[in-house]
Formats: structure tokens, C-alpha cells, sequence
């Protein structure tokens, strides 16, 4: 009796596991070519690999409810609600209007979205992805009928969002990609999810003064608020061009690899949402992408994980007398030691603060930022990364004063870092106010110029709409 059972059982779920084949398939983010990849994931894997979620999730809020600040150097820019809310989310959109939103930055009441929304990148989406992508959200996602609490005010000019069709004349080129015959699959695959998905350049290259991407210098490294996104091209000495593969592909799985480098901010984000989530192919394919783009000699001299050794002062220190102690010494001593070692060479759970890409870089920026906001990163099966900021969220007793954190900078860099590197207390000042603000509202504040950019924009999209007629004409 209990045996016949046990085969009905048997039966049933393998008759259920035959049925559901085709549907597991189609969600299983194998290991296929780069063209089948594109037809059979899921728009759920689409929109990790795109990390649509970092962005439009407040913390703690719902996921895709909008509310997440994103700083921007003309001011902070609120993302908006996408789930399928018909009266405060996307759930009106066509595919149509959700596609232009997506990949050109029109919103279906026709008002420009800011690049804060990266739909430069986005606009390399492939048809069949962006639809994946819509009936994910339409009918996966759970609708909220909650407005996001804040809303986007930017100061003038930049509040006027009709000026961003001048903008987007120069920066945004919606096309959808097209692979190269020239590479392989791999670097294509590796190039769409880059490009298009994963949004790299979007951190990791330069910008111009008014903001695009400066299409010149791929990935040869941008500042990001208080952050630096280092230079990751193909380079030697200023990229990752001295990483090996495993390296680079357990930096993105994980965010960390022993001897070279971690990942905090906004690169802690991007693994913690995203790239931890990716297909081993799929992350294999990024990193033999970034291996065989245009070499950029920018920035770093020396590769930065080389830097430093294991040094200390602690007993000379100890021996000295108390006027000549250095001040950064008794910061690190009383603050990091405890974690990061005397000598500075970290313990199992701790990294070494030689041979770290944050102390040998050619700017202290990441290491100031690390030292304010600290480090927070969760993957899955693992437990919390997490160091603590001594800025102004850290308790009382554990913030440090600009002063303190000059000091503690510069023992560190001296100590086991870049020696040539010097940080000041106004370093330490700009970077708590989210780093140094754009050339563009530097030119607004100063007042006359606000017009000219707005007219300048403005003009640009006249030109702009009279190039599109022409065009349309000449079709
Ligand atoms: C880097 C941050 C970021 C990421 C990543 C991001 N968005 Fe956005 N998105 C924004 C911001 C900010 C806005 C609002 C922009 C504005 O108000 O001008 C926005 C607006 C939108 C809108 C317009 C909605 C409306 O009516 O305001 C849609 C649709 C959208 N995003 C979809 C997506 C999808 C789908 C993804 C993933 C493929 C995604 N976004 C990823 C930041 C982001
Ligand atoms: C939201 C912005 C952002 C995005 C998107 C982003 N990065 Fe980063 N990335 C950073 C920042 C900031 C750092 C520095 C982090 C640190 O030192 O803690 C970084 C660090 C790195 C590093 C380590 C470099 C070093 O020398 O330490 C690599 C490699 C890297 N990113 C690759 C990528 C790749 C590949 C992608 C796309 C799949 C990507 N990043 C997307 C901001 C970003
Ligand atoms: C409670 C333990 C703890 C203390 C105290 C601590 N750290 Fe850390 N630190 C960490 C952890 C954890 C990481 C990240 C490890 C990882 O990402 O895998 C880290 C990472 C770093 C990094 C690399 C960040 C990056 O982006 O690559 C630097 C630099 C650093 N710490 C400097 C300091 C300094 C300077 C102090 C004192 C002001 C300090 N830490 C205090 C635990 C600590």
C-alpha cells in the first residue's frame, strides 16, 4: 500500500517534472551561447544583471516603490515608483512607453527623465530584453500604491527637465546592440552585459563638463560623490590589466579578494544586487570583456595593489615621548588596530592594509570614504561584511573629526600605502558633503552663466528636434 504510493508519488512528480521542463529551461540561467542567453532569461535575471532594484528601492521600503536618493553633483535626484501601480507606478505603460522610458529616458507623460535613470546604457537593449523585462514588472512585480515621499527639485537651470532633450542630442544614442562579428560570443555577451545591462562605464568612465560619458576614455576611472570608481581597463599599471581572471572574477562574485582589493559604496551595492546574482558564464564574460578593452594609461602609475608591506611603529612610538607621537599613529592605534592589525596586516576576517588597492591608489578618495561611511556588503551564504564609519552616522563617541581622519589617513598611506599621497582636513570636509560639486553648478552658482547653460540646452534641442524632422523626411 505504502510502496504503491510511493510510486504514484514518484510518478506524479516526474509526469510534473516533465511538463515543467520546458519552463525550467527557459528560466535556468545556464551556460548557453550569447544569442540564445538573450531569448531564455527570464526578465527576472534581466533586471538583477541591470540591478533596476539598487536604485529604486528606499532602504527598508518596498522593492521598486522609488524613494532611494541618488546624489548628483546638481543635487539629490529621487528615483520613482516602477512597480505596476496603475496611479503611482508604471502599471499604465504600454510596452511601447516603458521601452522609450527604459532606453531613451521619456516617461509616458513625455517628461525627460535625468541620467541619474541610466537609459545611455540601457539604450543598448535588445528588443526581446526589454520585453522580457516588461512582463517581468507587469506581472511578477507587486504593485505599491504608495507615492515615493520626496520628490526631485533640482535648483535652476537644471529644473528644467525640457533642456535634457538638448542633453541627450550629444549622450544618448538609443540603439539596440548588435554583436561584433569580429569577437567571439564570450566578448559580446561580456560587452552587452557591460555596456548595456551592468551599466559599468556609467561609474567607471570620465565625465565631461556638462556630465555625458566621455566616450574617449572608457573606464579609465571617474569620481563618484566621495568615491573614486578606479580606472578598469585592459592597463597594466592603471587598470586591471594585472589582475588574473580568477581574481577578477571573484571580485565581482564576492567583492573581495585577498591582496588586492575589496568592494565598498557604490561597488559594494552593484555586487550586494547584482553581479553576486550573475551566471558563472555570464560573469566569465564580463571578465574577459574588461581583458581585451583599449589599455588607458590614466591615473595610476604603479598598479595600486602593489603598494606597502607590513610596517609598524608601534614600539618606537610607545617608547617615545608623548609629545612626538605621531597623531595619525594614536588614531589607527585606538580605532583600526584592533581590526586591521599593528602592522596593518589584517586577519582572516579583516583585510591588510598593504597591497590594497584603496591605500595604493593615486587618490586617497576611497580611503577617506571608506573611513567615513565604512564598509557594508551582504552575499548570500556568507555572513555581513561590515566595518563601521566614523563619520556622522557613527555614534558619538566614535566619530572622528576631519583632523583625526587626515591623520589616521596619512599614517595609513605613509604606513603601508602611497606614500606620495597627502590628505588634508578639507578633504575630509568636501568628501562629507558627498565629494566636490560639478563644474555646471559651480558656473550657476555664480549666476550669469545659469542662463547661458539653459539657453545653450535649449538650443541644442531645437537643433536636435529640427535633425530628427530632417531625418524623418528624408525617410
Ligand atoms: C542608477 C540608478 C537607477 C537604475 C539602476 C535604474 N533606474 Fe530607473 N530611474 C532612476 C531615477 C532616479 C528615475 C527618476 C528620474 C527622474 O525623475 O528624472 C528613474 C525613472 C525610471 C522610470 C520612469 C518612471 C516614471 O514615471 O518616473 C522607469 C520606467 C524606470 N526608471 C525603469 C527602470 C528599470 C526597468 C530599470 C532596470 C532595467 C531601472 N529603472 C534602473 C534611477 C535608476
Ligand atoms: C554604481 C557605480 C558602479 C558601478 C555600476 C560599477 N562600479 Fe566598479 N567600482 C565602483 C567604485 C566606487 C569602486 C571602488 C570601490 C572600492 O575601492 O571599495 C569600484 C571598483 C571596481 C573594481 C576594483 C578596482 C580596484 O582597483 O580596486 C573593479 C574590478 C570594478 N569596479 C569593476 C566593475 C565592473 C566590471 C562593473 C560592471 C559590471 C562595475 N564595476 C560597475 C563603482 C561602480
Ligand atoms: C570592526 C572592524 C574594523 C575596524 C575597526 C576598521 N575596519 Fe577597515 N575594514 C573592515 C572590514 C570588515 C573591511 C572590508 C573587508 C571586505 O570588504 O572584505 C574593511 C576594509 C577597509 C579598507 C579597504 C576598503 C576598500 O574599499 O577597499 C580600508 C582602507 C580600511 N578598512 C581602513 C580602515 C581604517 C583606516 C580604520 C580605522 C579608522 C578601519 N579600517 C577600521 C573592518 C574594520
Amino acid at each position: 500500500m505504502w510502496k504503491s504510493k510511493r510510486k504514484i508519488l514518484e510518478y506524479s512528480c516526474l509526469l510534473f517534472a516533465v511538463l515543467l521542463s520546458p519552463l525550467a529551461n527557459a528560466a535556468s540561467p545556464a551556460q548557453p551561447s550569447p544569442d540564445d542567453q538573450q531569448r531564455i532569461l527570464s526578465g527576472k535575471y534581466i533586471s538583477t544583471a541591470a540591478d533596476c532594484v539598487a536604485c529604486h528601492t528606499a532602504k527598508g521600503g518596498a522593492p521598486y516603490a522609488g524613494g532611494y536618493p541618488i546624489e548628483s553633483p546638481m543635487g539629490v535626484i529621487w528615483s520613482t515608483n516602477i512597480t505596476p501601480s496603475k496611479q503611482y507606478g508604471i502599471g499604465s505603460y504600454t510596452k511601447e512607453e516603458f521601452a522609450r522610458a527604459v532606453r531613451e529616458g521619456v516617461a509616458k507623460d513625455g517628461h525627460h527623465l535625468y541620467p541619474a535613470m541610466p537609459y545611455t546604457s540601457y539604450g543598448q537593449m535588445t528588443d526581446q530584453d526589454i520585453s522580457a523585462l516588461y512582463d517581468y514588472f507587469m506581472t511578477q512585480v507587486k504593485p505599491v500604491d504608495v507615492a515615493p515621499t520626496q520628490q526631485t527639485k533640482l535648483p535652476f537651470p537644471f529644473s528644467v527637465r525640457t533642456s535634457m532633450a538638448g542633453w541627450n542630442a550629444i549622450y544618448s544614442n538609443a540603439k539596440p546592440f548588435v554583436s561584433n562579428p569580429q569577437d567571439s560570443e564570450l566578448i559580446n555577451r561580456g560587452n552587452y552585459l557591460v555596456n548595456a545591462l551592468a551599466h559599468c562605464a556609467e561609474c567607471h568612465t570620465p565625465r565631461t563638463l556638462l556630465m555625458g560619458e566621455d566616450k574617449s576614455n572608457p573606464f579609465a576611472g571617474a569620481a563618484l560623490g566621495a568615491w573614486f570608481a578606479p580606472n578598469i581597463s585592459s592597463h597594466k599599471a592603471a587598470g586591471i590589466g594585472g589582475w588574473a581572471d580568477a581574481e577578477l572574477y571573484a571580485y565581482l562574485r564576492t567583492g573581495h579578494v585577498a591582496g588586492k582589493a575589496q568592494a565598498a559604496g557604490p561597488m559594494a551595492e552593484a555586487v550586494e544586487h547584482s553581479l553576486q546574482y550573475l551566471t558563472d558564464g555570464d560573469l566569465n564574460a564580463i571578465v574577459a570583456y574588461l581583458k581585451q578593452t583599449k589599455p588607458l594609461a590614466v591615473g595610476d602609475q604603479q598598479a595600486r595593489y602593489t603598494f606597502g608591506q607590513a610596517a609598524s611603529t608601534e614600539t618606537a612610538m610607545r617608547g617615545n615621548a608623548v609629545l612626538n607621537v605621531d597623531p595619525g599613529w594614536k588614531v589607527y592605534s585606538a580605532t583600526c588596530a584592533a581590526c586591521h592589525g599593528t602592522k596593518g596586516e589584517g586577519t582572516k576576517s579583516y583585510p591588510s592594509l598593504f597591497n590594497n588597492t584603496t591605500t595604493g591608489a593615486f587618490t586617497p578618495d576611497n580611503l577617506i570614504a571608506t573611513i567615513l561611511y565604512g564598509v557594508h556588503r551582504k552575499i548570500d551564504g556568507k555572513d555581513d561584511i561590515e566595518m563601521p564609519g566614523f563619520g556622522p552616522q557613527a555614534s558619538y563617541t566614535e566619530r572622528l573629526s576631519d583632523q583625526q581622519i587626515a591623520d589616521v589617513s596619512n599614517y595609513v598611506l605613509t604606513s603601508f600605502g602611497n606614500p606620495q599621497q597627502k590628505v588634508t582636513p578639507k578633504q575630509i570636509e568636501v568628501a562629507r558633503q558627498g565629494g566636490p560639486e560639478s563644474p555646471l553648478v559651480a558656473a550657476a552658482r555664480i549666476g550669469v552663466p545659469a542662463a547661458v547653460i539653459v539657453l545653450v540646452l535649449i538650443v541644442l534641442a531645437i537643433l536636435v528636434s529640427r535633425r530628427r524632422r530632417s531625418n524623418n523626411k528624408a525617410m
